[in-house]
């Protein structure tokens, strides 16, 4: 039997998901790359072919229901399958409680809340019609866990996907499909490099062992790991994959 997998991985063209996509197609996965940077995205999958790995992009924006069971039904209509979810892509929140710019809380919570929630749903369906006791994989981040200033929303959204990794997880087991979560602390993608003040780039990484950023590829390892049948007593967990973040 083949051991290669259909992994699907939203926020596919930067950062954390673009590195993901990297480590399974290097290991043999086929992968399906979505994200809504379409220019992005096809880079990731030339990047992939170039190095004979296989992989896909279908042009996704998480926060809509429709396009992401559309972006399931591309990958079972590709691949055959799907093996994988990565509920990855996120955005930054949306400043200090009392100062939200209304519509950046509605579009944090419709992106890292929303766009995890229709991942489970649409994934979480598929595998359970085809019969494939699959992995879906969210991402959170130690500020699910943590308080700090002026990131409201995403604190809100983060928390969220570590309650909706557990209740998904319990809900999925009699389809034996996994629900885990990873959370990773201060990694060097644009997302922190769009930190316009160093000195807030600094004291995040004065919070981490070892006084550095994570690079992306550390975390698709864990990513990687949590993917494996090896890991099969993780379950309804986030895994912390923050070099000992503190608050
Ligand atoms: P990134 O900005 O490099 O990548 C995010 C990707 O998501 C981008 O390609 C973007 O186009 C895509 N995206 C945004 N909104 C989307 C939407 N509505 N539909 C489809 N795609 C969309 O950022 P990074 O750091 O790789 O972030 C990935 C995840 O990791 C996010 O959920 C983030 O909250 C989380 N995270 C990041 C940390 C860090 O220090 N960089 C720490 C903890 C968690």
């Amino acid at each position: 039997m083949s051991t290669q997998r259909v992994a699907v991985i939203t926020g596919g063209a930067s950062g954390i998901g673009k590195e993901t996509a990297l480590t399974f197609a290097r290991k043999g996965d086929q992968v399906v790359i979505a994200d809504f940077n379409e220019e992005a995205g096809q880079a990731v999958v030339q990047e992939i072919e170039a190095k004979g790995g296989q992989a896909t992009f279908v042009k996704t924006d998480v926060s809509k229901f429709e396009e992401v069971e559309a972006l399931v039904n591309a990958a079972v209509d590709t691949y055959g399958r799907i093996d994988v979810m990565f509920n990855n892509a996120g955005i930054g929140g949306a400043g200090p409680v009392l100062d939200q710019n209304m519509e950046r809380y509605d579009q944090t919570i419709a992106v890292n809340q929303h766009g995890v929630a229709y991942g489970i749903i649409a994934a979480g369906r598929k595998m359970r019609d085809l019969n494939i006791q699959g992995v879906i994989i969210n991402t959170t981040s130690v500020f699910g866990f943590l308080a700090s200033p002026g990131t409201f929303a995403y604190h809100a959204t983060k928390g969220a996907v570590i309650m909706m990794t557990k209740s998904g997880a319990l809900e999925l087991a009699e389809y034996g499909i996994r629900v885990v979560g990873v959370a990773p602390g201060a990694v060097d993608t644009p997302i922190i490099q769009g930190y316009k003040n160093a000195g807030m780039i600094d004291s995040m990484k004065a919070k981490v062992m070892g006084n550095k950023l994570t690079q992306p590829a550390q975390i698709a390892d864990t990513v990687y790991l949590l993917s494996l049948p090896e890991a099969s007593a993780i379950n309804g967990s986030v895994v912390m994959a923050d070099e000992g973040f503190a608050s």
